[in-house]
């Protein structure tokens, strides 16, 4: 199995990507670590431990990590995952707390010790890792590819044009495009499309195993499902999920090798990924060396009914 770590913001939808990564057989969750972004960074943790316990993973390392942005304060987006930052379910608390190491202690300490490279899967602001980047440059060495889930092509969602995750932390996103490793921008245009029918919702509610239910319950809450129609009631979107499939399944996404680069400046377009689409411009910038441009895999395509089917394949397994 391909070894990953999650960053994420549990977070509804960080809760679907977790029970997929533990229970899919080709992946191996080495650790999740925590950052502020859906909710504060202790609620973080607590979703986070909750989710483990109840799909059955309760021994998975837990870091906790930043509190707050870079730069900026933090601000939580309750008003999409609930007060609790998951869909306030009413879900029992967790019986363990976080790792005596810090996000960043631990994300070192499980890089450097994997037998083979680590995939990073960051699904929530790009604060741990680029706290990361910077105080434990050698990690790298040990790093596969990071594929994130952050940043748009096309429309935001926080701002008309920035993503949550990377407006929420514009200069950590933008540490981590110039990381100089693989990357994978697993972004808005994909992540808004890959929304789950309301019968299979049903189906996973109504199971008899917590982890698969809890799936149900969470793609019910469905916070991130666009464009339904009234009649799909309890049709959820896969969200963060998605990453993990483009891990697990990465040919069930199309990528292009595209320059991007974060909008730091204050304003109206703070925290958008400007991805230069044009066929021959972006290269000629690129050789005029732009630092801060990167190359990175974007998804611009997702097949829908694959991944939810991998989804679903993976969830309700025993
Ligand atoms: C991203 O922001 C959060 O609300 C979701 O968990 C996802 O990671 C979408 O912009
Ligand atoms: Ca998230």
């Amino acid at each position: 199995p391909i070894p990953v770590i999650i960053d994420c913001d549990t977070g509804v939808d960080d809760a679907l990507a977790l029970l997929f990564a533990v229970r899919h057989p080709g992946l191996d969750l080495r650790a999740v670590t925590c950052v502020a972004g859906n909710t504060d960074v202790d609620g973080v943790v607590r979703n986070t431990l909750t989710v483990l316990e109840q799909a059955g993973a309760p021994d998975i390392p837990v870091g906790r990590g930043a509190e707050r942005p870079l730069l900026e304060p933090a601000r939580p987006a309750e008003h999409v995952h609930g007060a609790d930052g998951m869909g306030d379910l009413g879900l029992p608390a967790p019986a363990r707390t976080a790792s005596e190491l810090d996000a960043v202690a631990l994300l070192r300490r499980e890089i450097l010790a994997s037998p083979r490279p680590v995939t990073l899967i960051p699904t929530a602001p790009l604060t741990n890792i680029a706290l990361l980047l910077r105080t434990h440059p050698e990690v790298t060495r040990n790093i596969e590819r990071i594929v994130f889930m952050g940043g748009a092509v096309a429309t935001g969602n926080a701002t008309p044009v920035a993503e949550f995750n990377v407006w929420h932390d514009p200069e950590a996103a933008a540490i981590l495009l110039t990381a100089g490793v693989p990357i994978t921008m697993y972004g808005l245009d994909v992540f808004m499309r890959v929304v789950m029918e309301a019968p299979d919702v049903h189906r996973l509610r109504a199971s008899r195993d917590p982890g698969t239910r809890l799936a149900g319950e969470l793609l019910a809450h469905r916070p991130t499902a666009v464009g339904e129609e009234p009649e799909a009631e309890e049709a959820g979107g896969l969200g963060d999920a998605g990453a993990v499939c483009a891990v697990a399944d990465p040919d069930g996404i199309t990528t292009r090798l595209l320059p991007v680069e974060v909008c730091l400046a204050p304003g109206a377009a703070r925290g958008q990924t400007i991805v230069d689409r044009r066929p021959r411009h972006g290269e000629s910038e690129i050789h005029g060396g732009r630092r801060e441009q990167a190359l990175v895999d974007v998804a611009l395509d997702v097949d829908v009914a694959r991944y939810l089917k991998l989804y679903l394949d993976t969830v309700e397994r025993p």
